[in-house]
């Protein structure tokens, strides 16, 4: 059989799903006969019903036969109301010609690198970052350059290192804030001078905005408000974080690059033809339909960080700081592992195996996070505290 092509192998992937797989089969194969279960605390969606006036919406747009292809950048109204919505918090003016509507958020980072990066060209990459980033860097022959986010700055990014590691090569810097998996919110003071090493290095900026809406202390600045940044970033953004959406598939990429917006079109022409047409009425519904149980949401997910926070504090040798935002909770484990004299990798796989609870290495994210576990908070405040009692137990019973 003829060989695939030399791009595969440098494909990366999201191990977050994988492990799910793995995970599962345990569950199933190991933990149900023994009338066990595994805790979930590694899953990065929320865990709450798709409010329900979005799912009416979704069902009134299969009774009145929105059943057919739609325009490729999405249905108009969708636009115009992400424009809005992306105008109020960035002060930009943005129209619906600047909105293109994609299947769910990461698309947009796949035709973003696609449209910008040739062999050779750098992408600046804060590590530990969500992984899809620098895998479809690597997969279009891009260079990676990680920018490591240190928890003694908070996560947030190092200007310094940012400007020693930008060369004639770069042309793209990838930014994530309220970030996965640290849940660090960048300070402002710091994305304006990332700004400002945009501008004077003729960059680009892919600014992923996922979870711009769960903020628990701060508060979100996006750098394209930040003068003569619209034109060169591309916000991404979408309905699966803040509205308990993510099966619908429903993302956006907002620029006020005429080329760029072309550009994505065209490769999303040639990749889905355009968004499910249902999904977009309900992400219209997302968009449109009030805060009030987003709101509600955000509020409970503090709840579950703060409660987190205090167990994972009563663990001898665990540490960390406290997130700002996303749901997320990245734990310094080194003391542990080293005692233990195992990697990060092999300690999540006891700990699901002797304590049954699903947690992911930080390795999952970069090779910065070797020091590191990432909590996510979406589970109740039950599992959490379960899952938290046993982690404490098995550790007490293996670090006598
Ligand atoms: C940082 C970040 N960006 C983008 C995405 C992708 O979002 P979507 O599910 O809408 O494709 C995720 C999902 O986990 C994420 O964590």
């Amino acid at each position: 059989m003829k060989s695939f092509s030399k791009r595969i192998p440098h494909l990366g992937t999201e191990n977050a799903f994988s492990v799910i797989g793995k995970a599962k089969e345990f569950e199933e194969n190991i933990l149900k006969p023994q009338g066990k279960k595994l805790i979930y605390l590694q899953i990065g969606e929320p865990s709450f019903d798709t409010p329900e006036n979005i799912n009416q919406a979704a069902i009134a747009a299969i009774k009145n036969n929105k059943t057919h292809y739609s325009p490729t950048p999405g249905i108009p109204e969708l636009r115009e109301a992400v424009a809005q919505s992306v105008s109020s918090y960035t002060k930009i003016n943005y129209k619906k010609e600047d909105v293109v509507v994609t299947a769910g958020a990461k698309p947009i980072i796949f035709y973003l690198i696609n449209a910008l990066i040739d062999e050779g060209d750098e992408v600046i990459i804060p590590n530990p970052a969500f992984p899809i980033y620098g895998s479809v860097t690597e997969y279009l022959g891009g260079v990676v350059i990680p920018l490591q986010l240190k928890e003694e700055n908070n996560f947030n990014l190092d200007l310094t290192e940012l400007k020693n590691s930008i060369t004639p090569k770069t042309k793209l810097i990838i930014l994530n804030s309220p970030q996965n998996p640290t849940g660090a919110v960048f300070d402002e003071k710091i994305i304006r001078e990332i700004a400002k090493v945009a501008i004077e290095n003729d960059l680009w900026v892919l600014s992923d905005e996922i979870y711009n809406e769960i903020i628990h202390e701060g508060h979100h600045f996006s750098i394209a408000s930040v003068d003569g940044m619209s034109e060169r970033t591309v916000i991404l953004n979408g309905v699966s974080k803040t509205f308990a959406m993510t099966g619908y598939r429903i993302g956006w990429g907002v620029t006020k690059n005429k080329e760029m917006t072309n550009t994505l079109e065209r490769l999303a022409c040639n990749d889905t033809s355009c968004p499910n047409s249902i999904a977009q009425y309900a992400a219209l519904e997302a968009v449109t339909g009030g805060d009030a149980t987003v709101k509600k949401m955000v509020s409970e997910y503090k709840t579950r960080r703060d409660l987190l926070l205090k167990l994972v504090a009563e663990i001898p040798g665990m540490k960390c700081h406290t997130p700002l935002g996303a749901f997320y909770l990245m734990v310094n484990v080194r003391e542990i592992i080293d005692k233990l004299g195992i990697t990060v990798e092999t300690f999540c796989d006891n700990i699901m195996k002797e304590a049954n609870v699903l947690i992911l290495p930080g390795t999952v994210f970069g090779h910065y996070g070797e020091d590191f576990i990432r909590f996510s908070y979406v589970s109740s405040e039950e599992n959490i505290t379960e899952g938290m009692a046993q982690i404490k137990s098995y550790l007490a019973s293996i670090l006598k």
